[in-house]
């Protein structure tokens, strides 16, 4: 099949997007985020195409896309005031929430779980994609299963190229790393996932707010989490990926001492001169915490070559966006993280 390109910004693509959402097909559509790649989230049939385009675990359930909160209670029950509360503040925007789900959603998005994930994206083109398809669009991010998320409509051509119906080109993703994911049906409020809105946020907003373990730690496969797509490996370039943490001299001296040839660094704007003779790719500014988030994934998948041996990566300390940044890339390195203060 041939994969087709609808730009944003010409008119008639909500309805070309909407037509191929309504009998079964997949559309990579836009949000702040990241890419997703989309189909009508209750037919059943037309979820499991993201499964095989992607190559996802079955037992990875699916967010369901809304143009807000208006299609709560459809979707779900027992909504508890929280919910509405941060629809109010949050969406549309980079927040998921996990709720009690209604039986109207195959098992096939939900992945059999008793709760289904909502979220209202902030891209006026999808979601109007969503109002015109008349239901829920279920989206995980766009990439290959493991791969980095896809944040330009050419990283999503290059992993799904023939193999779906359009993609609508959007441009870059704003915030660049995916939603941030809540769950509000225990009797705390649980971080799943941190992203665009922060901990500070929610926590300034509810009072009150757990973080999930599966957010500072890996997670081993056979470990039950409440967010399953937590445990299995993220983000991930082919070449191993190291976090050197440390002040920016012990981080480079480290670096220096243990650079190999085919080997890259992965670090801040600001860090480029100090490794001149590595290879090095900035990925945003360390003083601007969302320009690593907008950054991060287009890098790590500019690393992801047969051609690169290791990876040696900064990484931003400190809340808000940067916490997402954090996770994320902690999970490309499978938690391998070196302390260069301590080895100096
Ligand atoms: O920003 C985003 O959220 C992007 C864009 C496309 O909206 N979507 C996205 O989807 O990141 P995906 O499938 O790559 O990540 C969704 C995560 C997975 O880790 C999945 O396990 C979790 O959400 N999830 C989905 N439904 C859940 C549920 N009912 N309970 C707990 N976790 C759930
Ligand atoms: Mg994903």
């Amino acid at each position: 099949m041939e994969t087709k390109i609808f730009p944003a910004a010409d008119p008639s693509t909500p309805a070309l997007a909407a037509r191929i959402i309504r009998s079964g097909g997949l559309v990579a559509i836009p949000t702040e985020t990241v890419y997703g790649l989309g189909a009508d989230g209750l037919n059943p049939e037309a979820v499991a195409k993201i499964f095989i385009a992607k190559g996802r675990p079955q037992d990875n359930p699916l967010i369901l896309h809304v143009t807000g909160p208006e299609q709560m209670d459809t979707l779900c029950h027992d909504i508890p005031a929280s919910a509405c509360l941060l629809a109010e503040k949050f969406w549309p925007g980079p927040l998921t929430m996990v709720l009690p789900a209604r039986d109207i959603i195959p098992r096939e998005t939900t992945a059999g779980l008793a709760t289904v994930a909502l979220r209202c994206p902030d891209n006026v083109v999808t979601r109007e994609i969503i109002r015109l398809s008349g239901t829920p669009i279920a989206a995980p991010s766009a990439n290959l299963s493991g791969k980095p998320s896809t944040t330009t409509a050419a990283h999503v051509y290059a992993d799904h190229a023939g193999r779906i119906e359009a993609i609508v080109d959007g441009g870059p993703c704003r915030v660049g790393v995916e939603s941030t994911i809540i769950d509000l049906t225990e009797d705390r409020p649980r971080l799943l996932r941190p992203g665009g809105i922060t901990p500070e946020q929610l926590l300034d907003a509810l009072g009150d707010l757990v973080v999930d373990k599966a957010v500072t730690a890996q997670i081993d496969k056979d470990t039950v989490v409440k967010a399953p797509g937590m445990k299995y490996r993220h983000y991930a370039p082919q070449a191993p990926v190291t976090i050197v943490a440390g002040s920016r001299e012990k981080a480079a001296a480290y670096i220096h001492r243990h650079f190999e040839q085919g080997d890259r660094v992965l670090c801040f704007h600001e860090e480029l001169p100090l490794y001149a003779h590595c290879d090095p790719l900035a990925y945003g500014d360390e003083a601007d915490a969302a320009t690593l988030s907008a950054g991060l994934f287009a890098a790590l998948r500019e690393l992801d070559s047969p051609t690169v041996h290791h990876i040696y990566a900064r990484c931003p300390v400190g809340g808000g966006i940067a916490y997402a940044v954090q996770n994320r890339l902690k999970k490309a390195a499978a938690f391998q993280i070196v302390d260069a203060e301590a080895e100096a």
